[in-house]
């Protein structure tokens, strides 16, 4: 059998919010992976494995993520997620120690109230940024997570600088995929693109000192 370095699972067809750049299609009641195809793909994972337990929707509205992520764990796999960070309660973010998925990047697209609950619709801006405050005094690494695109560029300095007060450590800047149905908020055209990849390769360098920056989403 094939045992791979990093394997991604998506246990979530389900989404609770609407973020202006997501393609994804992911409603409330949209799919989640039944846990006997988790348990077939379970026997993949060896020691040292990353185990990257997102895909298309919202992970922890998987009612066994908790189970799935101690199985992972269980066989050795080094286990993160990314989440928009609604189902980060006290007792979630306590879980997930406990099931030893502890990194986990935080997808927020605004370092301000009104940014983040327009660009992700749904959230509850202050409690994402608490669960944040809590990750890290739980001792889970947190990776800020933000899609680049018109709306976002004059955030991603100040998301890291908010994070950097409550801890994290790293953060990482997504290159959008669009399809071109996001033109009315975001234009976007190869030359835009390559602009922006200009600013953002600027501000890298201006990022606080000691922050890493992460190429990889969900990769430690
Ligand atoms: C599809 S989401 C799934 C995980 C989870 N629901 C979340 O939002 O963190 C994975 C990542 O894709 C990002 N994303 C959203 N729209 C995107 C787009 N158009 N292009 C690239 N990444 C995008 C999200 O911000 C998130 O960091
Ligand atoms: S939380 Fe994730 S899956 Fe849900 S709409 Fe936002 S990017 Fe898409």
């Amino acid at each position: 059998m094939m045992h791979p370095k990093i394997i991604q699972i998506g246990v979530s067809y389900a989404c609770n919010i609407r973020c202006l750049s997501c393609l994804q299609g992911a409603k409330p009641d949209g799919a989640l992976m039944p846990w006997e195809t988790f348990e077939r793909i379970l026997p993949l994972i060896r020691s040292g494995c990353e185990v990257l337990l997102f895909g298309r929707g919202e992970p922890l509205m998987h009612p066994r993520f908790i189970e799935m992520a101690a199985a992972a764990t269980e066989r050795g796999g080094i286990v993160s997620t990314v989440t928009n960070g609604t189902g980060l309660t006290s007792k979630t973010i306590a879980a997930l120690v406990g099931a030893g998925c502890e990194h986990i990047s935080i997808s927020i697209h605004g370092a301000d109230r009104e940014t983040h609950e327009r660009l992700q619709a749904g959230v509850d801006s202050d409690a994402v940024w608490q669960s944040v405050a809590e990750c890290r005094t739980a001792g889970i690494e947190v990776i800020l997570a933000t899609v680049v695109m018109k709306s976002t560029m004059d955030q991603l300095l100040p998301i890291a600088k908010r994070g950097e007060g409550l801890g994290v450590g790293a953060v990482t800047w997504l290159r959008i995929i669009h399809d071109g149905s996001l033109e009315a908020e975001d234009p976007f055209t190869p030359e835009c693109a390559m602009a922006s990849w200009a600013t953002i390769e600027d501000l890298r360098g201006q990022l606080p000192q000691g922050m890493v920056y992460h190429d990889n989403l969900g990769l430690r």
